[in-house]
């Protein structure tokens, strides 16, 4: 139907920070609410999809009855639950801040402050999206975004490339009310055929609605 365009598939939605543990008591993470990501699952679901909704720790919620929330709190366990969904879905939109490095080794008992310096080793964590990007099958499309404060469009056009996808989302911490935590964003949409759509400053939930519509469009390109 016209008002469901999305009607039959299922989406995977990623969203909110992650946190990666130090210690039992403290961790390392980003400022994500998950605003941006929750209002892209609500705005799929409206669309018709049935969105899993892969979201990390944060206050922000959802009760759109078309979407089901998994809880995460680190990269791996963020990695996991996409994966072993992933096969079934048919869009993915990656719009969670994953941390990108995590603590080589968690301590089990409280690190104790002493005089010294503290340095702390970091690994890589897994990249979620480049790892769907490389297993992905023709017709799964797969949505990212792409979060700098500068050199925005060359770093935005490199992820869309390298790690395979059909679309990303540029939007910058340069941009007043774009980014973390506000209830509005300032985006720009790049296609794998090229196509380049700037959008003015929005609320979230419009901001959604035009990448929904893209992503509709783009299934029908
Ligand atoms: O949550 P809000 O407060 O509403 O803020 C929204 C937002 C700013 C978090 C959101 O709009 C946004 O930009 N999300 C992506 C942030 C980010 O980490 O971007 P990136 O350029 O570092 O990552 C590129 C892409 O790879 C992203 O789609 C990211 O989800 C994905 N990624 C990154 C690292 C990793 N280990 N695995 C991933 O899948």
């Amino acid at each position: 139907p016209v008002n469901k365009p999305l009607g039959g598939k299922l989406a995977i939605v990623t969203a909110g920070p992650t946190i990666e543990h130090i210690d039992p008591v403290r961790y390392i993470s980003n400022h994500s609410s998950g605003k941006m990501g929750i209002a892209i699952a609500e705005a799929l679901a409206d669309a018709g999809a049935n969105v899993q909704l892969v979201l990390g720790p944060t206050p922000q919620q959802t009760s759109h009855p078309d979407i089901t929330t998994t809880r995460i709190q680190t990269a791996q366990e963020m990695f996991e639950a996409v994966t072993t969904r992933f096969s079934q879905a048919d869009i993915v939109v990656a719009a969670a801040a994953v941390a990108d490095y995590r603590p080589a080794n968690i301590a089990d008992k409280k690190i104790k402050k002493g005089e010294a310096q503290l340095h702390i080793d970091l690994e890589k964590t897994p990249d979620i999206l480049r790892s769907l990007g490389d297993t992905k099958a023709p017709q799964q499309l797969l949505v990212g975004f792409s979060l700098e404060t500068n050199n925005e469009k060359e770093y935005a056009l490199k992820k869309l490339r390298e790690k395979h996808l059909d679309m990303i989302v540029m939007n910058s911490l340069a941009d007043a009310g774009a980014g973390f935590n506000y209830d509005t964003n300032k985006i720009t949409l790049f296609d794998k055929n090229g196509r380049e759509q700037s959008f003015p400053l929005k609320s979230k939930q419009a901001v959604a609605q035009d990448i929904v519509s893209a992503i509709i469009e783009l299934q029908h390109a």
